[in-house]
């Protein structure tokens, strides 16, 4: 038996939909912990290709029970939707459960984040405008709506009631169309119609889970620079991505987690505003974008783009305590004659730094410190173990975990299910 967490190691879309995919072919149990449908987690098996928002990514085992965690937020039109297109290729979701617990991102939360974003001029966020912030501000003011109270349809029409007090109130400030409060009631109710027979307590699911001895893996949403604590304030997430939250938002307590699974690209991205230090704006930059197709998988935002940040990848191994990395795209480095590594951060008085992660206003003012490698001009697409990797990707390789202070458990050379090894 082993509870594994799989986190994002970096800004977000590290892979890690691919590697659930990949881990769920053996697991028992997959649970989503945190996040909404702010995620795109893109998945290449016999299936097609799709990109998850708030199904957890071992859906396509029919033999897995699929949680949605009580840390979650959940858009139920945007669930039912993504629900739709599972069905129509014939994914059976028998094994899906949402938490009683899990907050529901509600129409009004969409347009407070529209109106939040614009409100705040030129100094935004850059959110993917899914309602998750302002759908975790109301849960921690505590008038969040939660799946479970579309089991109860009075307290449901008073939690909704005393929700709206608030909710119109910042809706006119921010000079938005007022909502309809009955029209909202009628909505829940369609979502009750939709989903009661899956919103269950999943605590206990869990617990039996962990205590039959079962493979269990926590699936995160975003990467740790995104985190509400630990990430680039203001430029984050309303939610925590590291490993420690896992078994909060799954709901087992934290001495269950055994592993903790870092992923992490070969290169690093982000979407969204904030301090972003190896961001290239030359051609390498370009050719990495358009070699590595990225590209939002949930917004379609061309994505920001530079070489590895090993000093990120440092401070995200620390914090998440992971036991091992699954490197992706490794594949699209292919194509570069040569790549750079960021091994430390170049300070404003000159000091390099490397095992610390400066607050997001100095951020703004480091210079990546750069090591040049050549590349290996060769495709890895095919290889499926260790060995048939270039001897340069090994050495790379290498470099990269000597940088995060830990081993590499997996490598993955292509989007597609078999295009990946243990190392
Ligand atoms: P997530 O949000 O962490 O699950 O990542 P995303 O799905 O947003 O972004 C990862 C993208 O890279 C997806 O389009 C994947 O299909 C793709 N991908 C994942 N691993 C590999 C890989 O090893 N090689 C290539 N070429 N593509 C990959
Ligand atoms: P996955 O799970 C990449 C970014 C947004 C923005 C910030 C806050 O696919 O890795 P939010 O909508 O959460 O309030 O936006 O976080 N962001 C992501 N970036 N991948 C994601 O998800 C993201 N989810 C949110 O761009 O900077
Ligand atoms: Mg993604």
């Amino acid at each position: 038996m082993t509870v594994t967490a799989v986190v994002g190691a970096q800004w977000g879309d590290e892979g890690k939909g691919r590697i659930i995919d990949y881990l769920a072919q053996n697991a028992d149990v997959v649970i989503r912990f945190q996040g909404g449908d702010n995620a795109g987690h893109t998945v290449v098996n016999e299936y097609g290709k799709h990109a998850l928002h708030l199904i957890p990514s071992g859906i396509f085992n029919p033999e897995t029970q699929n949680i949605i965690g009580s840390g979650c937020v959940v858009n139920p039109e945007a669930l039912a939707k993504e629900m739709e297109s599972l069905t129509a290729v014939g994914v059976s979701l028998d094994n899906l459960w949402l938490s009683t617990r899990a907050q529901m991102v509600m129409p009004y939360h969409r347009t407070l984040d529209e109106l939040e974003e614009r409100a705040r001029g030129k100094d935004t966020i850059g959110t993917t405008k899914r309602g998750i912030g302002p759908a975790y501000a109301d849960k921690a003011a505590r008038s969040g709506l939660r799946l479970g109270d579309l089991l109860h349809p009075d307290w449901l029409e008073a939690r909704l009631d005393n929700a709206l007090r608030t909710v119109h109130r910042k809706i006119e400030i921010l000079g938005g169309e007022p909502v309809d409060g009955k029209e909202l009631y009628a909505c829940c109710m369609d979502y009750r119609e939709q989903f009661a027979h899956r919103i269950v307590d999943t605590a206990p699911m869990v617990r039996r889970a962990i205590q039959a001895g079962q493979d269990v893996l926590l699936e995160g949403q975003l990467g740790v620079m995104r985190d509400l604590d630990w990430g680039i304030y203001p430029y984050v997430t309303s939610s925590n991505p590291t490993a420690a939250y896992a078994p909060a938002g799954a709901g087992l307590p934290a001495r269950a987690l055994d592993r903790v699974v870092g992923v992490v690209k070969a290169y690093s991205t982000a979407v969204g505003d904030g301090p972003f230090p190896v961001e290239l704006f030359d051609e390498a930059g370009e050719k990495l974008r358009q070699v590595g197709e990225e590209f939002g998988a949930t917004t379609g935002r061309p994505r920001r783009c530079g070489w590895f940040d090993g000093v990120a990848i440092g401070y995200a191994t620390w914090l998440n305590g992971m036991t091992g990395l699954a490197i992706t795209k490794l594949d699209i480095l292919d194509h570069f004659d040569e790549i750079k590594i960021c091994v430390g951060y170049e300070m404003p008085d000159g000091s390099v730094i490397t095992d610390s992660m400066p607050d997001t206003p100095l951020l703004y003012q480091v210079k990546p410190v750069y090591e040049t490698w050549l590349g290996w001009r060769e495709s890895t697409e095919q290889c499926r173990r260790w060995d048939d990797l270039p001897k340069a990707a090994r050495a790379y390789i290498h470099r990269l975990a000597e940088l995060a202070g830990v081993k590499v458990d997996y490598v993955s050379v292509g989007p597609e299910r078999d295009q990946m090894f243990v190392v």
